[in-house]
């Protein structure tokens, strides 16, 4: 009902502001005194994390661009191995699933039925062989969901109902409940210190705000999307954690937009992408001062040079904006290794958006798409 929409014009819109309560929400019970509380997880959660030695995460869509960048963090911060797969490619390869392995599903419904036959199969794998150590969790926004009742392991991410097909602020708690998972794992493990952990904790704490400030840049993000109206191919790049969130970025813009979309790995544009680049192209980068900033600095005049059209998301100490004359938004203060993919996230889904609503598509709907995909 238009009720429900609080004011806003789509369910979209509300869902993205409603963001800095959704993290909040997820954190609530989550931790206490700067640690994270491995329970939250579930109460065995503590003897499995104790032994397991890699990570194997499953999802689709959206979903799977939060396993991504999980990826990312759990092998820098942890030197834990992850593989992230979509879960429609992983039920039919008959994977290799070594011993003491933790398995992630990761669903906003909980009912994605690609990624519920995946975790069956896993579970079917246990019960034949009885001798090895494969536990399960699920990162899920519905209880009660099939995706949770299946797994040994269950995490709620505390998102609220999310109606807007293109997921939005499930996808933000997801990442949260994956950075906890980081921290639940690595003190467990005790390759975490307690140091490390209250700064992520610390990190997580000043998310809401982050994000707040990023939404506070949505007159800004609403000038540039004009510049789409006639655009008919985009392409976004990132390097790192921005990698998975330019591919976040990318889908989004498809799915509501249907501008024909492509991320790239910013130091894989030499390779192929960088022959698409015209004055016709927009080029969407996502900037933050991180120790690849000169590189994708680099990859960017590359991209000016051929006469693209270069819109950045950068933080404060990026400094893209001083050496060139691209459009540039400060999406940000300077963020951290965990709380920065997130906040960047916020911008490219304020900028789909805003794309969706010149295109004047149907931005909770888009065609052809189901908020929950329950059938094969
Ligand atoms: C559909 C939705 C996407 C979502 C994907 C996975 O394609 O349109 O927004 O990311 O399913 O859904 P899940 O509920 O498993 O996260």
């Amino acid at each position: 009902s238009a009720s429900g929409l609080n004011g806003h014009r789509h369910y979209m819109h509300k869902e993205i502001f409603e963001q800095p309560q959704a993290v909040v929400d997820t954190l609530e019970g989550r931790i206490a005194n700067q640690e994270v509380l491995v329970d939250s997880f579930g109460a065995s959660a503590a003897q499995v994390f104790e032994r397991i030695s890699q990570v194997q995460i499953i999802a689709c869509g959206t979903s799977y661009h939060a396993g991504l960048v999980a990826k990312y963090w759990f092998e820098d911060i942890l030197r834990l191995p992850c593989q992230v797969e979509v879960a429609s490619e992983y039920r039919y390869r008959n994977p290799v699933i070594a011993n003491n392995t933790l398995v992630v599903t990761i669903s906003q419904s909980g009912e994605t039925a690609d990624t519920l036959a995946a975790l069956k199969q896993i579970q079917a794998l246990k019960d034949s062989r009885t001798e090895l150590f494969i536990p399960t969790l699920t990162i899920c926004n519905v209880p009660e969901s099939s995706l949770i009742r299946a797994s040994d392991l269950t995490f709620l991410t505390h998102a609220g109902p999310e109606i807007g097909v293109a997921s939005t602020k499930a996808f933000t708690t997801q990442l949260v409940a994956l950075a906890l998972l980081l921290v639940a794992i690595g003190k467990t493990q005790k390759c975490l210190t307690a140091h490390r952990e209250g700064l992520i904790v610390k990190g997580l704490i000043k998310l809401p705000g982050l994000i707040s400030d990023c939404l506070a840049h949505e007159a800004d993000i609403k000038l540039l999307a004009q510049s789409f109206a006639d655009k008919h191919h985009a392409i976004f790049l990132g390097r790192g954690t921005m990698y998975p969130i330019a591919m976040e970025g990318a889908l989004k813009l498809k799915e509501i937009s249907y501008i024909h979309a492509e991320a790239y790995p910013a130091g894989e544009l030499k390779h192929g992408p960088l022959a698409l680049i015209d004055e016709t192209m927009p080029v969407i980068a996502i900037a933050p001062h991180d120790e690849l900033i000169e590189k994708l600095k680099s990859n960017l005049q590359e991209v000016s040079a051929r006469g693209g059209q270069m819109i950045v998301f950068e933080d404060e100490r990026s400094g893209v904006s001083s050496e060139s004359n691209f459009n540039v938004i400060k999406a940000t203060t300077n963020v951290g290794r965990i709380t920065a993919p997130i906040t960047f996230n916020i911008a490219l889904q304020l900028l789909s958006y805003h794309v969706a609503l010149i295109k004047g598509t149907d931005v909770d709907q888009p065609r052809n798409l189901a908020k929950s995909v329950t059938v094969e």
